[in-house]
């Protein structure tokens, strides 16, 4: 028997309508990149990225060539875009698995460049421009000549450019529309030198809802492919579906006396005879141990505070207030019961991160149940 206490429901009903309303805000010419790196937002990228094509995607998106190899040895096979770029050592790779490369260093373009030549094949690449993000890409004023230079590799075929917004989710939309205009800016200069890629992209979730502008020919949303929202004032403009319910089962239920110090470090000390649960998550699944004192699950529909530090492989919550609980019972860490809910982004509100580290973290060791 293969038993998990701790498990992550993908729930890809919930994905295949998020799918569909982020489709909505875009017209059918406007091709759809589902942003599936970090193993699809922590969701399991094959099973995301099998959904993502039967619903019809154009695109996948991946951070690296590894990740996009995990999906060819998949059986995907749409086109997918390495966003991050790549490496000189991964040039064969790219060209074996038929990856699409972001490309912003000569060098890497001319090692692909040759090695397409040496298979007598042509590999489609896209430009990425740092418009104002300050990671990766090209400065705006550089990108004519670095396409310009790219012409005379006749076995690359620059099949789009792309940017990305630091600011979309901010609702001041002034420096994404700045990013926007250079990013249209650039594009106009490289078509003077004879380029005009069939794509460019520069739209991530919050800038599809928010600047309809930002669409291009193609779109790259993710956080809200998975049920999330980059910004709460964004909830208000589109609704969403959450695909993760993070859940465990009570492991023991332990009446202790008051003065009964809990867990690593007695951070908790009870003040009154209490229940405690103890719940087989911890910080190697994902659940921060910055949750300690701090965070909240929920038991037969009510809020339970974790007490004490969360340890590597338990975490404790004072279920004193919650009448019969007992061995077993579910517990949702991130998900709803009975009418209560616990979101992403409010874990990611107690331990001062955003609902994106919050649902990439939950761990390896997290059973993944799809249904849907
Ligand atoms: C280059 C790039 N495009 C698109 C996305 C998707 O962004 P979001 O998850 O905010 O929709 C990301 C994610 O960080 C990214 O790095």
């Amino acid at each position: 028997m293969n038993f998990h206490a701790t498990t992550a429901e993908v729930d890809l009903g919930a994905l295949a309508f998020n799918y569909q309303q982020l489709r909505q805000l875009i017209p059918p010419s406007v091709k759809f990149l589902a942003v599936v790196k970090a193993d699809a937002y922590g969701h399991g990228a094959i099973a995301v990225s099998r959904k993502l094509e039967e619903l019809g995607t154009d695109f996948l998106g991946v951070a690296s060539v590894p990740e996009g190899i995990e999906l060819r040895q998949a059986g995907l096979d749409k086109p997918i875009l390495i966003l991050s770029g790549i490496y000189p050592e991964e040039v064969e790779e790219v060209l074996s698995h038929h990856l699409t490369p972001m490309v912003y260093r000569l060098d890497i373009a001319e090692a692909l460049a040759a090695a397409a030549r040496q298979r007598r094949t042509t590999i489609p690449i896209h430009i990425k421009v740092d418009t104002g993000m300050g990671r990766i890409g090209l400065l705006p004023e550089d990108t004519p000549a670095f396409v310009q230079r790219l012409q005379a590799f006749e076995n690359l075929q620059i099949e789009g450019i792309a940017s990305h917004l630091s600011t979309a989710d901010e609702e001041n939309p002034s420096f994404a529309e700045e990013q926007l205009k250079r990013f249209s800016r650039t594009i106009e200069e490289i078509k003077k030198v004879g380029i005009t890629p069939r794509f460019y992209h520069v739209a991530n979730s919050a800038a599809l809802v928010n600047l309809s502008a930002a669409n291009g020919t193609l779109v790259r949303p993710g956080i809200m492919l998975y049920g999330s929202y980059p910004a709460a004032s964004l909830k208000p403009k589109i609704a969403l579906r959450r695909v993760m319910s993070w859940k465990s089962r009570i492991a023991d239920v332990k009446k202790v006396p008051a003065g009964n110090p809990i867990s690593y470090g007695r951070t908790f000390v009870t003040q009154s005879t209490s229940l405690l649960a103890a719940i087989p998550v911890g910080y190697a699944d994902g659940y921060s141990r910055l949750l300690s004192n701090r965070g909240e699950v929920l038991i037969k529909g009510k809020r339970a505070p974790v007490v004490g530090r969360v340890c590597m492989d338990w975490t404790m919550a004072d279920v004193t207030a919650i009448p019969a609980v007992a061995a077993g019972d579910e517990v949702v860490l991130m998900g709803s019961q009975l009418g209560q809910e616990i979101t992403a982004e409010e874990i990611g509100g107690w331990v001062g991160t955003i609902s994106y580290e919050i649902l990439c973290s939950v761990g390896r060791r997290v059973q993944r149940i799809y249904k849907g």
